[in-house]
Parts: C-alpha cells; sequence; structure tokens
C-alpha cells in the first residue's frame, strides 16, 4: 500500500502528524505532499520542527491567492505528482483548500481518497470551509468520521455506511503526543510573563470575521469589554490573515496583548493554562475541550456541535455584549464535561483500517 498524504495548513501539518508518526513506526511505504499554502516560518515549518516531521517529499509553490486562483495552482501541481507517484491512496484531513484539492485532484485520477475528519457541517455555505468539507466529503472512498454526530450527517447526505468509519479526532493524539514534550521543552507563561489561568487566550482568523470590519472590530470591542470586566492579560496571537486586515481597516487595540503566532509546543501551555478561550478557531473548540478549558466561538454557527453539547463551549456570535455575557456565562459553570473526540488512537485506527484494507491476497 502506497500513500500520500495532502496537507498545506497549519491545523493539517498538525492534525495528519499522528498518522504520519504512525506510518513512520510500522515502516509503511508513504510521502507528504505539502501545498505551502501556508509558507511563512511561525504558519508551516515551526510546526514540522515541533513535530519532529521530516520536511515534504513534495512542496508545491501555492502560496496566498482568491480562492480560485489558490485551488487551481493546487491541483495542478497535486495532479502531476499524483501521476509521478502512482499512490494508492490519497489522505486529506479537514477543510481548507488544500483539503479540497488533494480530494479532487485524487478522485478525478481514480485514486482512492481518505478524508481525515470527515462528515463535519456547520450547514453554512457562506463559510469557505463548508464548500471544502462537503465536496471533499463527497469524493472520498473512506470517511474518517471522528463522531457519531459527524457519522450521521454523512449518511443524511446519502453517503454509503460502509464508506464510513468513526474513529474519533487524531487533534486528540496531537495533544497527547505534545503536552508533555511542551512541559518539558516550553516555559512559555514565564516567558511572556503570565499566571496560570489569569489570562484569556484569544484567536481570531476566520475570513468571514476579520475580512468584515464591522464583525472584527465588535470583536476587538468585545474584548475590551472582557479585559475591562475582569482586569487580566487578555493575549492575542495573530494570525497573518487578521494582521493583514487589522491594518487595512486601520483596527487598534491597546488592551488586548497582540503577539505574533507561536508554535504548537507553545500554543499548547497557553491554551492548557488559560482562564477560558475565545476564539473562532475549528480546532481550539476542540482542543479546549480535551483540555477542560472553557471556550467561546466567535461565530454564529459551528460544524463541532459536540463541544455545546457537552458544555466546553458556548456561541457568542460577534455582538460585543453578547460576548461579555457568554465569557462570564462560561466561568460560572464546571469544567467536568467529557471528552467526545477519542482516547487519542484515531491516528493508529485510521493506518490500521488502510491497512487492512490493502492487505495483499494470497494466491
Ligand atoms: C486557511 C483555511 C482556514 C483555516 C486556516 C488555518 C481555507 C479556505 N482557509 O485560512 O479554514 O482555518 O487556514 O490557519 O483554506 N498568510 C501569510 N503567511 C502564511 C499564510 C497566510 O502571511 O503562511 C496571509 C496572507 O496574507 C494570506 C492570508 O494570510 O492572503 C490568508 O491565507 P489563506 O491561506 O488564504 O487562508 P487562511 O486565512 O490562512
Ligand atoms: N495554533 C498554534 N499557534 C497559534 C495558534 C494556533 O500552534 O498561535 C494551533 C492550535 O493549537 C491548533 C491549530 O493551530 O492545533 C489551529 O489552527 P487554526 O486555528 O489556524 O485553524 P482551524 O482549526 O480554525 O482550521
Amino acid at each position: 500500500m502506497k500513500i500520500l498524504l495532502v496537507l498545506g495548513t497549519r491545523p493539517e501539518i498538525i492534525k495528519l502528524s499522528p498518522i504520519i508518526r504512525e506510518c513512520e513506526r510500522l515502516g509503511l511505504d508513504y510521502s507528504v505532499l505539502h501545498t505551502c499554502q501556508h509558507y511563512s516560518y511561525s504558519m508551516d515549518k515551526v510546526f514540522f520542527e515541533n513535530l519532529e516531521l521530516q520536511e515534504a517529499k513534495y512542496k508545491l509553490d501555492t502560496g496566498s491567492g482568491s480562492h480560485g486562483e489558490q485551488t487551481g495552482k493546487m491541483l495542478i501541481g497535486i495532479e502531476k505528482t499524483l501521476k509521478k507517484e502512482k499512490p494508492d491512496v490519497v489522505l486529506v484531513q479537514g477543510d481548507t483548500n488544500s483539503t479540497l484539492a488533494g480530494a479532487l485532484a485524487a478522485a478525478k485520477l481514480q485514486i482512492k481518497v481518505g478524508h481525515v475528519e470527515a462528515g463535519l457541517r456547520s450547514y453554512d455555505q457562506t463559510m469557505p470551509e463548508e464548500v471544502n468539507r462537503v465536496l471533499a466529503d463527497h469524493c472520498s472512498d473512506y470517511l474518517f468520521a471522528p463522531t457519531e454526530q459527524s457519522k450521521k450527517n454523512l449518511l443524511d447526505e446519502g453517503i454509503p455506511e460502509k464508506k464510513i468509519s468513526v474513529v474519533g479526532n487524531t487533534v486528540v493524539d496531537a495533544i497527547y503526543q505534545n503536552r508533555e514534550i511542551a512541559n518539558q521543552k516550553r516555559n512559555t507563561l514565564n516567558n511572556l510573563d503570565l499566571t496560570a489561568k489569569n489570562y484569556f487566550l484569544v484567536t481570531v482568523h476566520r475570513q468571514e470575521n476579520v475580512d468584515n470590519k464591522k464583525r472584527f472590530s465588535n470583536i476587538l470591542e468585545g474584548l475590551k469589554k472582557v479585559k475591562s470586566e475582569f482586569d487580566i492579560p487578555v493575549l492575542y496571537p495573530v494570525h497573518p490573515r487578521s494582521k493583514k486586515q487589522m491594518e487595512q481597516f486601520g483596527l487598534q487595540t491597546n488592551t488586548i496583548r497582540l503577539i505574533d503566532p507561536v508554535d504548537f509546543l507553545s500554543f499548547l501551555q497557553l491554551e492548557s493554562n488559560a482562564k477560558l478561550v475565545l476564539t473562532d478557531s475549528g480546532g481550539l473548540q476542540e482542543e479546549t475541550c480535551i483540555f477542560g478549558v472553557p471556550c467561546v466561538t466567535l461565530r454564529d454557527n459551528t460544524e463541532r456541535p459536540e463541544t455545546l453539547e457537552v458544555g466546553s463551549n458556548i456561541l457568542a456570535g460577534t455582538d460585543s455584549n453578547k460576548i461579555l455575557e457568554c465569557t462570564k456565562m462560561m466561568l460560572a459553570k464546571k469544567n467536568s464535561w467529557k471528552n467526545p473526540f477519542g482516547d487519542g488512537n484515531t491516528g493508529i485506527r485510521i493506518v490500521e483500517e488502510l491497512s487492512n484494507t490493502y492487505k495483499p491476497t494470497r494466491h
């Protein structure tokens, strides 16, 4: 069995790392194609270093651009590589433009596609991520759904049950594999002069929030209200998209502490020790749930409803008063929920399932 993993952004590097690790451990024939949708050191290479991953065998020169331009460039590059590499199966993860390009290029060449984190739905077609995840699911042969809910979403869309397996989310594996290493190698709170459980952590980068001046400034206003109510640091590692948009809209803040994006090991420390996290990130909704840290999601919907059900997360949208109100509500609750995203062996399960499918038949 020959596997090719396609990745391109920060969360894909992190969430595919447990699968890569397992392929390495078993000595499987696998290779990695990096679309280089993310290319800045702090969004890309730092994660390969943190997670001790080899440099990708294939690297495209995609970079930033409009959705069509970016996805089109990737399709061309991925197709060329697939023709050369001839894998039995292509694995993609999540819902980015790299995910869609990987799935589509492989499906068109009649190469089997495995979608890791299949079946998530926000049912909001205005989000580019929703378009990507729906299309990737519908051209996949192996749908690795993290939860029963995501399996149900796929069945509701007519995807045959035999293609779907509920395996958990590799984000749990990534956390379990790296949190001790983070504590041994990093001293992030000290370095940033923070005290455990005495600061808020923020990430905001989604297109629907930061490309919209009103929504982005409402969020910053909400964070200001949180800061003035609790009077503890509000730390925001700023994604490059958000940095660009803040500059373009002339948005400023002197109450929130803005820093550059941090590496995964440092981020695990920041996240696990935060009093509460405010975010529009998909991965952070999951990670906070796993760490037992309350989360306020700065969106109107979520494709991670499991976090709402267990009570680790609440949807605040972008109204500044609602952001403060939701923060107070989450802080008043007990953090005793159960992690719905699996036991940390998702990567092993996925590789095992593929290996069983591709076992050579005896004659
Ligand atoms: C992408 C994903 C999003 C995911 C996020 C993870 C899509 C449609 N969106 O959004 O779902 O949550 O990655 O972080 O695929 N930039 C840099 N350096 C980089 C990368 C980006 O400066 O390494 C800047 C550029 O100005 C670029 C902007 O960020 O135009 C947006 O990058 P892009 O890859 O288009 O989307 P993300 O916002 O990163
Ligand atoms: N992350 C990180 N450094 C940061 C911010 C986030 O390492 O400064 C990690 C975080 O732990 C999570 C992933 O990046 O694993 C989430 O990526 P992002 O929010 O960019 O994407 P999304 O999950 O929304 O697609």
